[in-house]
């Protein structure tokens, strides 16, 4: 990147105040960018005492303490820049902020010793470079930053660092470089901030207290650890093993290595030292240590099924099976085709077989390599096992549907879930419970279960004396529109109820969540690892009595259940979650990568009928790209995957922002708030918006610890009512004038998500667009006077206040209940979808047809055959038999939608034959 490059990106004014990134790279990046450009300014025509200057020295007095945490560019660029900036040398300044400004953008400190060397006049290329890649350019071996927590005085570490460095040898695999604190503070902040650090090596007996004080660091700092400043520094030994833990709850994929005098032997054993992957005895080797740090990075870098698959590619092999794709001679001899060849390059073929020889594994039946890729990702994930599927959660949620019921067991469900799930209980005869969302009837979107809801169903059931057939809750978490659950107390409440239910967390959307510290509590296996801490904690065990006491015997007539917080016994409480992830939606897989992930305490009791599920359901000619990007995808986020997420949820926060404080486009369009997509009474915490003056980030880690639910801010409800848009059109128009893709909308809004892909850039190209769209709204009012302003009011009503009232779910039709008498909503779903294979029993009414009045009145009911779910939103409004009511039917003829998948306009809907629904017909009904 040239000088002026730097300088256009950043001008002094942009600057925004560190504490509203949620990235700290980004703040440091344009903290460097500042400086430059000020020391830029003073070299071509500052004077001694020029603004240029007085704002160099207020940009490096602000920041520089943070350099700490990280390498580069570390103590002695540091202390360069320093003696320059007091001997007031102006271009020694200039030219040292421009070249550490450029490495740390590009990158190229990674690589190139020269851009540590303060003498040095240009950075070169002195890098341990590889050979090139195939497009020339060259590899560097991968770079990462190892903290070290001393309890030695600064003036030592130079030496201490200079001996670690010597260790690195030249067919190491990596290359690292070492940052040195003194305090817990210090070390806490520096995994906050430091997105390079993949190791930490703890000398025990370091002090507790930063040596900086700086107000922004403790704000860092309280985002994501709870710690006990005054109790831990009171305690006076070594914080050694505490330390550990902090940063391994909130970065759980750090290498953490302890180096004590105390004993190694009997620390080891103890239950605290988990977070630790090697302990030291403080004499030891220090080889081991270097060798140790390279085994662990090496341990997440390894791909085992991507390499195999590399290595198979590169031989050279005859294939006699049915995959003539496979080494590509099908293709590149054709006349015809071999522009195919040219599109997607030479190794998408050779890495293609048919067959599970040659080390590739099979899927089915993996007992090599895909094992252990599939055993890496549950370790990464904090999962005890996983399973990927190469057909898209889809599959995934039909895989662990049917793999946990069998006909005439209980799923509660919320009746807004991918229709995988629907499809699930069709092919497991499982009876749906449908529990309902809250509706966002504003926005024509609904929310997510309120836990209240949830319990109600249970406590119902456990009245009826069918508690034993409820296998599983089943809920999506995040929603698409980003409702996350709690469920660490949804589980516990549950689990109050019955302590050996499990759970299918439909996270197709949140496969990211994992390695974010904020949004790990809110992921199924974040509260499985919580929910399994806490009941072995014997202060658990204290609690539960008291509440035991306070409860009695659960009478499930008793209302007051339902609003006070239940607690199962630790005796009988069994974990056991299900996560499913579509891979491709937030990490880099292919499309259709998707994992499940258990931590099921029972799993032996279900682990027949799972693996037969899995063998249903899976492909036995899966795609073995798909599976190696799984493998791949893995690999990026354990090592990167901490700096992705919170790069993207950065982003995201800042365009809420900029989207909503821009005075133009402010006007018409507008990104709903927390306050707005939940309820106050699903909010306790009152958070009313992400940022400053809202909430500080202590604000938001309580709320997300606590609240009911909560708001992932990398999906944005972009609102475009008020722009006279609905979603669709407002889609459409994103992508042909503007080539902004997004996939979702309602009635009046669209989606953004922000993903591991998106760039600052993108966010500006987004909001460019929204400005131009405004300007040409303001034009067009302006034009059209008051006529014109007429109509437009009148669509924007339209859009914003006349929406229809979204439909709950009915109930199913007497024909499929158990019996009439039943006060719980289950039913035979999977007998209603086979009835509609007869057609002699089918019928089908047009929607304006007045038949449909009348029957509404008077009967007989009118009950679903199929599945009719309008996109968007997506949900059945009607699954297989399902009574439809009014509600239901005014939704479907106010719907503007064009998609509504099971219904065809000119044939109408289609119906079960009152008569073909046998004695049980039941007008009330
Ligand atoms: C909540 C939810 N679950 C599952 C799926 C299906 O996932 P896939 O596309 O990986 O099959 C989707 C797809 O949009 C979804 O939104």
């Amino acid at each position: 990147m040239t000088t002026q490059e730097l300088n256009r990106t950043a001008s002094p004014e942009r600057i925004q105040p560190l504490e509203d990134f949620f990235s700290a790279n980004d703040a440091r990046n344009d903290r460097w960018r500042a400086l430059n450009v000020a020391a830029q300014e003073w070299a071509t025509n500052g004077s001694e005492k020029s603004a240029a200057q007085k704002r160099v020295l207020t940009l490096f007095n602000e920041f520089a303490p943070i350099e700490d945490y990280w390498a580069f560019p570390g103590p002695t660029l540091m202390r360069s820049l320093k003696e320059a900036i007091d001997a007031q040398d102006a271009n020694v300044v200039a030219h040292l902020t421009r070249r550490i400004g450029r490495s740390l953008l590009s990158g190229s400190y990674r690589s190139d010793a020269t851009s540590w060397d303060p003498l040095a006049e240009q950075d070169g290329s002195s890098g341990q470079a590889l050979p090139p890649d195939v497009q020339g350019e060259p590899i560097h071996k991968p770079y990462f930053e190892v903290l070290i927590v001393t309890p030695n005085d600064p003036s030592q570490w130079e030496r201490a660092r200079k001996q670690m460095l010597q260790l690195r040898r030249p067919d190491d695999p990596f290359v690292y470089q070492i940052v040195q604190v003194g305090s817990f503070e210090d070390a806490a902040l520096a995994a906050v901030l430091n997105t390079n650090l993949q190791a930490v090596v703890i000398y025990d007996g370091f002090s507790f207290t930063s040596r900086h004080s700086v107000p922004l660091l403790h704000e860092q700092l309280a985002r994501f650890a709870n710690i006990d400043a005054a109790g831990l520094a009171a305690e006076g030994r070594g914080l050694g093993l505490e330390l550990a833990n902090v940063l391994k709850n909130f970065r759980p994929e750090l290498d953490i290595y302890l180096l004590t005098d105390r004993s190694v032997e009997d620390l080891a054993g103890s239950p605290e030292a988990t977070s630790v992957r090697r302990m030291f005895y403080d004499v030891e080797e220090a080889l081991e240590i270097h060798l140790s740090i390279m085994d662990g990075v090496n341990d997440r870098y390894l791909t085992p099924y991507f390499s195999n698959l590399k290595q198979y590619a590169a031989r050279p092999i005859g294939t006699f099976h049915a995959l003539p794709i496979a080494r590509g001679k099908s293709v590149f001899r054709s006349n015809w085709i071999r522009d195919m060849g040219q599109f997607y390059g030479t190794n998408i073929f050779l890495a293609e077989s048919s067959a599970t020889s040659g080390g590739l594994d099979s899927l089915l039946e993996p007992t090599n390599n895909i094992k252990v890729a599939q055993e890496m990702t549950a370790r990464a994930f904090g999962a005890k096992r996983c399973y990927f599927a190469t057909n898209g959660t889809s599959t995934s949620n039909k895989i662990v549907v049917q793999g946990l019921c069998a006909p005439g067991d209980i799923v509660i469900v919320d009746r807004n879930c991918h229709k995988s799930h629907h499809y699930g209980f069709v092919l497991s005869g499982a009876q749906p419970l449908y529990v309902e969302a809250f509706p966002l009837t504003k926005y024509s979107m609904y929310g997510a279960v309120p836990l209240r809801t949830i319990k109600k169903a249970l406590l119902d059931l456990r009245a009826e004396g069918k508690l034993d057939r409820v296998k599983l809750v089943d809920l999506t978490n995040c929603t698409f529109d980003g409702h996350m659950y709690n469920p660490q107390r949804v589980m516990e409440e549950c689990l109050a109820i019955k302590p050996n239910l499990a759970f299918i967390w439909d996270e197709a959307w949140f496969a990211f969540a994992r390695f974010s510290p904020l949004h790990r509590r809110r992921t199924g296996m974040g509260a499985a690892a919580v929910l399994a801490a806490k009941y072995r904690d014997p202060a658990y065990r204290k609690a539960y009595e008291a509440h035991k006491a306070e409860v009695g015997k659960l009478d499930p007539k008793d209302p007051k259940l339902l609003d006070m917080r239940l607690l199962p016994d630790p005796d009988k409480v069994r974990i056991r979650v299900y996560q499913t992830n579509s891979t491709h939606k937030s990490m880099s897989a292919f499309r259709q990568g998707s994992m499940m992930l258990i931590w099921d305490d029972d799993f032996h009791e279900v682990e027949g009928t799972f693996q037969e599920a899995f063998l249903a359901h899976t492909s036995t000619s899966p795609n073995l790209q798909l599976i190696a990007s799984l493998d791949v995808a893995r690999r990026q986020m354990e090592l990167e995957g901490y700096e992705l997420t919170m790069r993207m949820t950065g982003i995201a926060i800042d365009l809420r922002e900029r989207i909503n404080k821009h005075p133009l486009i402010s006007k018409y369009f507008r990104v709903a708030s927390p306050e707005e997509m939940i309820p106050a009474e699903f909010r306790k915490s009152g958070i009313k918006d992400y940022g400053p003056p809202n909430s500080t980030w202590r604000d938001v880690v309580k709320a997300w610890d606590e609240d009911e639910f909560a708001l992932d801010p990398t999906r944005i409800t972009l609102l475009c009512g008020e722009a006279g848009f609905d979603g669709t059109q407002f889609k459409g128009m994103l992508a042909e004038r503007f080539d902004i893709q997004i996939n979702k909308t309602s009635r009046n809004s669209i989606l953004v998500q922000i993903n591991i892909n998106n760039t600052r850039a993108d966010a500006a190209h987004l909001i460019k667009a929204l400005i131009n769209l405004s300007r040409e709204l303001e034009d067009r009012l302006n034009r059209e006077g008051k006529t014109g302003k007429e109509a437009f009011d009148s669509r924007v009503r339209a859009l914003t206040v006349e929406v229809p009232d979204l439909p709950n779910f009915s109930e199913f039709h007497g024909a499929f209940r158990d019996d009439g008498k039943s006060k719980t909503n289950e039913g035979h779903m999977r007998a209603a979808f086979f009835k509609a294979y007869d057609d002699a029993g089918c019928e089908y009414v047009k929607l304006a047809a007045k038949e449909i009045d009348d029957r509404l009145k008077n009967g007989p009911p009118l009950v679903s055959a199929n599945f009719v779910i309008p996109y968007p939103p997506g949900f059945p409004i009607m699954v297989p038999g399902q009574v439809i009511k009014s509600d239901t039917i005014t939704f479907m003829r106010k719907l503007d939608v064009k998609e509504i998948h099971g219904y065809q306009a000119a044939r109408g809907l289609k119906l079960l034959k009152p008569d073909s629904l046998g004695g049980k017909v039941n007008p009330e009904r």
